[in-house]
C-alpha cells in the first residue's frame, strides 16, 4: 500500500540555495517527491501560463490586443500579482520567455512566485511536430540539449517541467507509430528532468476534436497511459516523484452523442483506475478546450465520488482558469487590472474547492 508524504508550503526546500545537481548525478528523490506532493496539496493545483509565444501571441491578438514580449510579461505579471491565490495554486508552469521575465517592480518571475510559496515551473518541450510519414499526426520533440537545459532551469529557480504529446483521433488514427513515440518521448523526458531536480509532468493529451464516441476516447487515453507508464518503468522514471496531466473522457466535440457530467467523471476515474500506478502522487487534468465550468465541475465529481483515489485528483489548467482574466485584461490593456486579477482569482477558488468535492454551482455567481 502507497504510503502518501504531504509537505507544506512553508517546509524548507522547494526553493533551496543549493546549486543545480551535476549534469550526470542520481536523481534527489527525496526533493522529487517533496515538490511533487507540494504541487498536489489539499485545496491547490497549478496554473498552465505556460502558452508558447505564438499561441501567447494568437490569444492576445483574439482579443484586440498588440502581441509583443512585452505585453505577454505585462498581462502575465498582473495576473500573477493577484492577491491570495497561492491558497489554491500551488505552482505556475511558465514558458522559455516568461522564465526570465520580471514582474513590474523588477523581481525575477521565478523568485516572486516562489516568495509567494508557489513552486515555479517550466514548459520544457520545443512543440508537436509533423510524425515523418503520418498524415496529420504529431511528435513532441525537444530532447536534444534537454538536459542542459534543464539544469539552466533548475538554476533559476524552477522545480518541475511539462512536456506535452498531442494525439488525435481519427479513422485510422492513432498509429501504432504515434502511440510508441511519443510515449518512448516521454518517458525519456522524464527520466532526465528527475535526473536534474525537476519533478516531470506527464502529459500525454488525447484531443477533444472529432467525431469520435467517448468509448473510443476512453480506449485511446487508456492506451498512451498504459504505454507511457510501461516506458517510463523501462528507462527508470521514480513514480512517487512525477505528476500525470491527462485529459478527461469526452465524445468528440463533432460527436452526436455527448455524455453526462456524471458519465464524464465515471469514465475518467474507472480509466485512470485501470492504467495508471497507484505510487503516483496526483493527477493534474488539462483543460482542452471544455468551459470554465466544465472543467471545474467535472474536477468537482470526481473529488466527490465515494471512493479513496489513490492519487489526488486536480488541475493544472491554462484556458480554464485564465479564459476570462484575459478578456477582462483585454478591456482595458492596463499594466494592472484588477477586474483581470478578479477573474483568475475567482476561477482559482472555484477549482480549489474542487479539490475536495465543495465546489457548487450556485457558488459561481
Ligand atoms: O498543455 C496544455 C496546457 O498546459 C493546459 O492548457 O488547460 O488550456 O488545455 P488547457
Amino acid at each position: 500500500m502507497k504510503i502518501r508524504r504531504i509537505f507544506h508550503s512553508n517546509d524548507d526546500g522547494f526553493f533551496p540555495e543549493s546549486s543545480s545537481p551535476e549534469l550526470g548525478t542520481n536523481m534527489d528523490k527525496e526533493l522529487l517527491e517533496k515538490n511533487a506532493n507540494e504541487l498536489v496539496s489539499p485545496g491547490r493545483g497549478i496554473l498552465a501560463a505556460d502558452e508558447s509565444n505564438g499561441t501567447m501571441s494568437n490569444r492576445l491578438e483574439s482579443v484586440g490586443v498588440e502581441a509583443s514580449s512585452e505585453t505577454r510579461r505585462a498581462y502575465r505579471a498582473n495576473l500573477l500579482s493577484t492577491e491570495g491565490y497561492e491558497s489554491s495554486i500551488s505552482g505556475v508552469i511558465l514558458f522559455d520567455e516568461t522564465i526570465r521575465q520580471s514582474m513590474d517592480n523588477g523581481t525575477p518571475i521565478p523568485e516572486f512566485l516562489a516568495s509567494r510559496g508557489v513552486i515555479p515551473g517550466i514548459k520544457v518541450d520545443t512543440g508537436a511536430k509533423d510524425l515523418a510519414g503520418r498524415n496529420g499526426e504529431k511528435i513532441t520533440e525537444g530532447l536534444d540539449g534537454l538536459r542542459e537545459r534543464c539544469s539552466e532551469y533548475f538554476a533559476m529557480g524552477a522545480r518541475f517541467a511539462k512536456w506535452r504529446a498531442v494525439i488525435k483521433i481519427g479513422d485510422d488514427i492513432p498509429s501504432e507509430a504515434c502511440f510508441s513515440t511519443n510515449a518512448h518521448a516521454l518517458a525519456r523526458y522524464s527520466a532526465i528532468c528527475q535526473e536534474q531536480g525537476l519533478v516531470p509532468i506527464i502529459e500525454p493529451e488525447v484531443l477533444m476534436a472529432g467525431d469520435h464516441t467517448a468509448e473510443r476516447c476512453y480506449q485511446v487515453t487508456a492506451e498512451i497511459l498504459s504505454r507511457t507508464f510501461s516506458e517510463c518503468e523501462i528507462q527508470g522514471v521514480h513514480i512517487p516523484g512525477a505528476l500525470l496531466k491527462p485529459n478527461m473522457i469526452f465524445a468528440g466535440v463533432d460527436c452526436e452523442n455527448q455524455i453526462s457530467r456524471e458519465e464524464v467523471a465515471r469514465m475518467t476515474v474507472k480509466c485512470l483506475n485501470e492504467n495508471v500506478p497507484s505510487d503516483l502522487p496526483g493527477i493534474v487534468f488539462l483543460s482542452g478546450g471544455q468551459s470554465d465550468e466544465d472543467a471545474t465541475a467535472h474536477l468537482n465529481l470526481m473529488n466527490k465520488m465515494n471512493v479513496d483515489h489513490p492519487w489526488q485528483l486536480s488541475y493544472s489548467y491554462g484556458r480554464a482558469l485564465q479564459a476570462n482574466a484575459l478578456s477582462e485584461w483585454a478591456l482595458r490593456n492596463e499594466q494592472s487590472d484588477s477586474s483581470s486579477r478578479d477573474a483568475f482569482s475567482h476561477r482559482a477558488k472555484m477549482n480549489g474547492l474542487a479539490r475536495s468535492g465543495d465546489w457548487d454551482l450556485s457558488l459561481e455567481s
